[in-house]
């Protein structure tokens, strides 16, 4: 393995891969009730060339895979390619970030497949916060699919709870009494990137959250869990689980970036809102060697910007979350 940096001399070892743009809800922030233009599925990538990707991307020192989506677990065969990913001896860190609805059938599964770790995003415990947020009634569905996720053994779990003033912020003390039997809930920051239609709802900073959330007891520094990501960690007082913060817009972690990101078309990303992207898929079906696609991705690599500025408002992204994986 030789490993690669960028041009600010950031390590780059993680692969966000989006296996799919199809999602089986419409988050208010993410989506319009009636969904959103959908990638054909002629340019959405097969399962082998989302392989012959990754082997070239190991090869050069990637050994770190999450899964995203849309929604990953509604795309068919998703169990079976995760069998073949979890055969790269490299890669030592293999993730899947989903929404739960379809967890409690396929969690057993996926564990056997050899997926080591789940996040699961959920934004209310409340029925009908749920279904406001989400537009369906799915929240004993999620909360089965946790509870099932618990039972087959993935740990830790990470619970990803995106905080918006006026849906869910008054359940953020609620989200944080969970830590204390042991979930570890993560508290993102808003982004402003949405599909057209969307609506924004209203942002809260996790300097706000930490505010509400001392009145249960001072938070205490923890080490990171499994997976190092961008949040930072704490713990309630007594707590087994912990709470994490994901800042994108107050405090930006770019400088730490790791990552590279893979759309269900075949498109490199250097960084989650960058306009810039390379075409890996055109290459795959034109029949490029290994060499050339490793050319491809040192060309993402070296695009990597030194930072996103979604803190002074520039949001220059042209592609909407479902398509680059959050
Ligand atoms: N801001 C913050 N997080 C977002 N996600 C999707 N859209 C946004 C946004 N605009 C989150 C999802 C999930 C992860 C995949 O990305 O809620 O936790
Ligand atoms: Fe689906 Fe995730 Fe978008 Fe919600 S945020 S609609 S779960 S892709």
């Amino acid at each position: 393995m030789s490993g690669i940096s960028d041009s600010f001399q950031r390590p780059i070892n993680y692969l966000r891969i989006s296996l799919t743009d199809r999602c089986n809800l419409r988050c208010v922030y993410c989506m319009p009730p009636e969904g959103i233009t959908l990638i054909p599925h002629s340019d959405i990538l097969r399962y082998e060339e989302i392989l012959s990707v990754v082997r070239v991307a190991v090869e050069m020192g990637v050994n770190k895979v999450r899964l995203s989506g849309g929604e990953p677990l509604v795309r068919a065969g998703v169990v079976d390619f995760i069998r073949m990913l979890s055969s790269f001896k490299d890669i030592d860190d293999l993730s899947l970030t989903t929404n739960g609805v379809l967890l409690k059938e396929k969690a057993a599964a996926l564990r056997d497949a050899g997926l080591k770790r789940v996040n699961i995003s959920l934004d209310s415990l409340r029925r009908q916060t749920f279904e406001e947020i989400t537009r369906h009634d799915r929240l004993t569905d999620v909360l089965d699919g946790i509870k099932e996720a618990e039972m087959v053994g993935f740990s830790p779990i990470k619970i990803n709870v995106v905080v918006m003033r006026g849906l869910n912020y008054d359940e953020l003390l609620d989200f944080a009494r969970l830590t204390i039997d042991g979930w570890n809930v993560r508290f993102i920051e808003l982004m402003p990137i949405m599909n057209k239609g969307a609506k924004q709802p209203e942002f809260v900073s996790a300097k706000e959250m930490w505010e509400t959330l001392s009145s249960l007891g001072t938070l205490q520094p923890c080490s990171p869990l499994a997976g190092n990501g961008p949040a930072s960690y704490y713990q309630l007082p007594g707590a087994r689980g912990t709470i994490g913060f994901i800042t994108p817009v107050s405090d930006h972690f770019c400088f730490k970036c790791n990552r590279l990101r893979l759309t269900a078309d075949g498109k490199l990303l250097p960084c989650l809102l960058s306009s810039e992207e390379v075409d890996l898929r055109s290459a795959l079906r034109a029949g490029a060697p290994p060499e050339g696609i490793k050319q491809l991705i040192l060309k993402a690599v070296a695009a990597k910007p030194e930072g996103h500025r979604v803190s002074q408002g520039v949001v220059s992204q042209k592609r909407p979350m479902t398509q680059v994986g959050g």
